[in-house]
């Protein structure tokens, strides 16, 4: 830290936090009495607070975004020259980084043609919903319209995206919600045996064939999309079982649904290949990201579709509504696409993916490893630099540990110096796993000061064995 805040200029920092802004996802009767945490500085995996306290980032920025670590001058230097040039023009005219950055991405995503720009994660998902919709009223009449979603995923924060939301405490007291959203359950395998009818083998398949039995249900003259996140994250790190998504893939083409993969937080990156969908050797039809897409260096987010979903938004020129009729102002931005291009140049010349994939399995086996100490790790799972351990009161029964135990293991990690996360509002009585998705540029040394952490904190809280 190079020590720019004087002990008077940060406690007026702290005063004003304390006085006016409304922090993200938090009560804050306990304010009242404590400091509002300022982060003040970041660089490689590392922050510093207020008062100095040096903090290794075990979650990249707090909600898995920062994923080419803090500082990069590269990244800077190129939004500077850009803004100067120029900031911003509206989306319906083109930008010379925009262009650049969308053939870089299209060429790491095989099957894919188009991207529109927006500016947060949500957003994205709404535009996708859009067209969704807008496809069910050029080409049947408006009636497949439903979108299917499921239990446990998340897809943003609007009305919208909690009406294909699947974590009830991130939803609770925001409806009435929209309607022709359709829940599909999760597949968690850890918790089939919660599910009525999950076999013993071949869980994967099975639970894709749910999603099956909803079309048909629903009718599915009635169902144009379903999204999904490539592997859950805020809903507990759920790697999706072998067999689902090709299985999945199947269902959508045999019923002309629309796929629709949520790569919020697995773009770019985070499991060790670009995306998510891409350890499955499955084609989507849309794609929408955003956190990695640009580090947090700049705000961007993207959806990506094929030239058939597009081609659909320009068969009719004659008719004035026979297009996508949407706008974001700020996805005119030319910053984000000037940080994503030098974010994408990073993690190449770095080569990321592959260390994505070596630290990532590291700290896999050292998370199990810490599994033979503790009986209350019930199962580690994830992929690359994106994992849970969830916790639970028995093996035999899953009874989750209560949650106040699950944050007393998160502080106890602060304050050591290490940020990890956990579930947190999402499904309610299992907020009951950790988690961990360093920055990509992570080394043996950052995960086993990360594994260290948790040993402590866990043996604090919950003793050995
Ligand atoms: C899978 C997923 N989709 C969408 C979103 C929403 O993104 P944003 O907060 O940028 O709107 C999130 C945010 O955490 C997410 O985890």
């Amino acid at each position: 830290m190079d020590g720019t805040f004087s002990e008077n200029d940060i406690s007026r920092v702290v005063e004003a936090d304390r006085a006016h802004i409304w922090h993200h996802l938090s009560q804050h009767k306990a304010y009242e009495t404590t400091d509002p945490r300022i982060i003040v500085e970041g660089k490689g995996m590392r922050v510093w607070d207020q008062k100095g306290k040096e903090h290794l980032d075990a979650v990249s920025g707090g909600v898995w975004t920062v994923n080419v670590g803090y500082g990069r001058e590269s990244i800077a230097n190129a939004v500077r020259d850009q803004l100067i040039k120029l900031n911003y023009f509206a989306g319906s005219a083109g930008s010379i980084p925009g262009s650049h950055f969308a053939e870089k991405l299209i060429d790491k995503m095989p099957g894919m043609s188009r991207l529109y720009y927006c500016n947060s994660g949500s957003e994205a998902n709404e535009k996708a919903f859009k067209m969704i919709r807008q496809i069910a009223h050029k080409r049947y009449g408006g009636k497949k319209h439903k979108i299917l979603y499921r239990d446990r995923d998340y897809h943003g924060t609007t009305i919208a995206c909690l009406s294909a939301g699947g974590q009830e405490e991130r939803n609770a007291q925001y409806g009435p919600f929209t309607d022709g959203f359709v829940r599909v359950p999760h597949c968690l395998e850890y918790r089939k045996f919660e599910q009525d009818g999950a076999p013993e083998d071949n869980y994967g398949v099975w639970a894709a064939d749910q999603i099956e039995k909803i079309i048909l249900a629903e009718g599915p003259d009635t169902v144009g999309g379903l999204c999904l996140e490539p592997v859950t994250a805020g809903g507990g790190v759920i790697t999706p079982p072998d067999g689902y998504w090709e299985r999945v893939q199947e269902i959508c083409r045999k019923y002309d649904v629309l796929l629709h993969i949520d790569e919020v937080v697995c773009g770019i990156g985070r499991t060790g290949e670009w995306f998510g969908y891409q350890h499955f050797g499955i084609q989507p039809d849309m794609v929408t990201m955003a956190k990695g897409v640009a580090s947090g260096y700049a705000a961007i987010a993207c959806l990506v579709t094929t030239e058939e979903v597009f081609n659909l938004f320009k068969d009719d020129a004659s008719d004035p509504l026979n297009y996508f009729r949407d706008i974001s102002t700020f996805g005119g931005c030319t910053a984000g696409p000037t940080a994503a291009i030098e974010n994408m140049a990073i993690i190449e010349r770095e080569n990321l993916l592959q260390n994505t994939r070596d630290m990532g399995q590291y700290m896999l086996e050292e998370l199990e490893e810490l599994s033979d100490k503790y009986d209350v790790i019930g199962q580690v799972r994830g992929k690359g630099l994106f994992l849970g351990a969830e916790l639970v009161q028995d093996r035999s029964t899953r009874v989750p540990v209560v949650e106040a135990q699950i944050q007393a293991v998160v502080a106890d990690c602060m304050a050591q110096g290490v940020i990890i996360g956990a579930t947190n509002r999402s499904v309610p009585g299992k907020n009951n796993t950790l988690c961990f998705s360093p920055a990509l540029i992570a080394k043996k040394d950052d995960i086993d000061q990360i594994i260290a952490a948790v040993d402590g904190a866990m043996g604090r809280v919950f003793g050995s064995k």
